[in-house]
């Protein structure tokens, strides 16, 4: 097998970081460099204050960085030093030219493909752990074999199953790991690498394909899922039955399982979406018409239950929402993370702001600097530039508040849009208090639902009942 005791991975974010911090963890005798182009990042991933949010996480990088974990900017030389180098960059939805708004954008790994062509020495081992379109490693493969120092190279499909929120569990304890390969003595080499916490049943190994196709799959499944059950919400507010109780009517059953069938105001996060996109767009390419339109069914729903949720409030708030204060709860694409990428509240506030409302937002862990940053972007026009009235209607109708008592206190309506834990257990009697009534509870994640708010006095409306 071909030994590996020195690992670099390009890319410090959401998957490169604990990722990284898990090998290093759990392999002592495996030396991990992070690196990425983003100087403020790897000084952060440095700080008392990582830039992910990921309950467990803090500790790991704390017990191994300046030991066997270590972040930097000096990419040349970790990459040439390394048996074995990740790519774990981000592929966002290309927004320009052809495949717009579907194709996944490579330009990032193609650029770290052709670092890694110029700079290595003698024989290496590339993981693809981005998310990436079925083919990407023929393309890899063709520009590593241009390398300038006659280095060889074996390129392995590893894509990362962990979910936000749950990062560290999952690493910790994953489903399973896949590697794609071509050779077994390069697939050995990975997976001698995750035997060192992973039970080797869990180890699934397959084709290069397979293993690329399977990451948007996997994907396309679990939205689809969350689309299905939002759809269902959908009749279930017409016909007065319950989707949480048709969804553990349906979950009993062994075939279709109880996990991911939590009706919600949309699903967000930065994979789901760019994915299925992706997926319908491969389909196209390979002339596939019929199977891209059922996938990208996913997304239409989505955005329909983002649309309906905003609907609603502003039909049952006597069809106004405007100068009305509306308490935000959470802004996290979902509960333990701070990430907003693709989260409904940015779409939800949006449409709320065009309404005219007064938003007042409050969430435990991103900060306000990101938030509107968030809303600027999603008001930007297509050249990147800000009109000056839809500035003004951030800056005039955008607010925060350290608490959720606080962007609740004297408004018309409470809307919460992240699952926190936390929410559940703010002072309700005081909340009530102090807003307006009739006191309007839009709850898009049905986390206060068992809480009796009805019977507290607010009026309270969830998802699918
Ligand atoms: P991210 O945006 O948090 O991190 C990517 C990092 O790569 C950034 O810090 C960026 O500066 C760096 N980078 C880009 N080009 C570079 C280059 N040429 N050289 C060095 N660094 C470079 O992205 P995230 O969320 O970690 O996702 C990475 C990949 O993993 C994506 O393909 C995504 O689809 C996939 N993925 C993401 C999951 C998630 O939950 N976020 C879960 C599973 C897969």
């Amino acid at each position: 097998t071909l030994a590996v005791s020195k690992i670099c991975c390009i890319g410090a974010g959401y998957v490169g970081g604990p990722t990284m911090a898990m090998i290093a963890h759990k392999c002592p005798h495996i030396d991990v460099k992070v690196v990425d182009i983003n100087a403020d990042r790897i000084a952060q991933w440095n700080s008392d204050q990582l830039p992910v949010y990921e309950p467990g996480l803090d500790d790991i990088v704390q017990q191994c960085r300046g030991k066997n974990l270590s972040f930097t900017t000096a990419i040349d030389d970790s990459i040439r030093a390394a048996d074995m180098v990740f790519i774990s960059v981000n592929t966002p939805t290309k927004m320009f030219g052809v495949g717009a708004g579907r194709a996944a954008n490579l330009e990032f790994v193609e650029k770290c493909a052709r670092r890694i062509a110029e700079v290595s020495e003698g024989h290496k081992i590339v993981v693809e752990k981005s998310t990436l379109p079925v083919r990407t490693a023929e393309a890899v493969k063709r520009i590593l074999a241009n390398s300038d120092n006659a280095a060889t190279f074996d390129v392995l499909s590893n894509p990362e199953f962990l979910a936000e929120g749950t990062a560290i569990e999952d690493l910790l304890a994953p489903d399973r790991v896949l590697i794609g390969g071509e050779r077994a003595e390069a697939i050995e080499a990975l997976v001698s690498v995750y035997a060192n916490w992973v039970s080797r049943d869990r180890l699934l190994t397959t084709n290069l394909w397979s293993s690329e196709l399977s990451k948007l799959t996997a994907n396309a499944f679990l939205a689809q899922r969350v689309s299905s059950i939002n759809a269902i919400s959908a009749l279930c507010e017409a016909t007065e039955a319950d989707v949480d109780e048709v969804a553990s009517a349906i979950g009993t059953d062994s075939r279709i399982g109880p996990k991911f069938l939590k009706a919600s105001v949309g699903f967000g996060g930065s994979c789901f979406q760019k994915d299925i996109l992706n997926l319908v767009y491969l389909c196209e390419y390979f002339g596939l018409p019929q199977v891209a339109e059922y996938w990208e069914q996913v997304v239409k729903m989505n955005d329909y239950q983002k649309q309906r949720f905003v609907t609603r409030m502003v039909r049952t708030m006597f069809n106004t929402v405007s100068d009305k204060k509306i308490g935000i709860w959470g802004f996290a694409f979902k509960k333990d993370t701070n990430d907003t990428r693709e989260s409904a509240a940015i779409y939800v506030c949006r449409d709320l702001l065009l309404e005219k409302a007064r938003l007042c937002i409050y969430d435990p862990q991103v900060s306000r600097e990101h938030i509107l940053r968030d809303l600027r972007s999603i008001f930007t026009e297509g050249d990147g530039v800000i009109s000056d009235a839809k500035q003004k209607l951030i800056d005039e109708h955008v607010s925060f508040a350290s608490s959720c008592e606080e962007a609740s206190a004297d408004a018309h309506a409470i809307a919460v849009l992240t699952e926190w834990d936390e929410f559940a257990d703010a002072d309700f009697d005081a909340i009530f208090d102090s807003m307006k009534k009739p006191a309007f509870v839009f709850d898009g994640r049905n986390k206060l639902k068992a809480m009796d708010l009805q019977g507290k006095g607010f009026e309270y409306h969830g998802i699918g009942f």
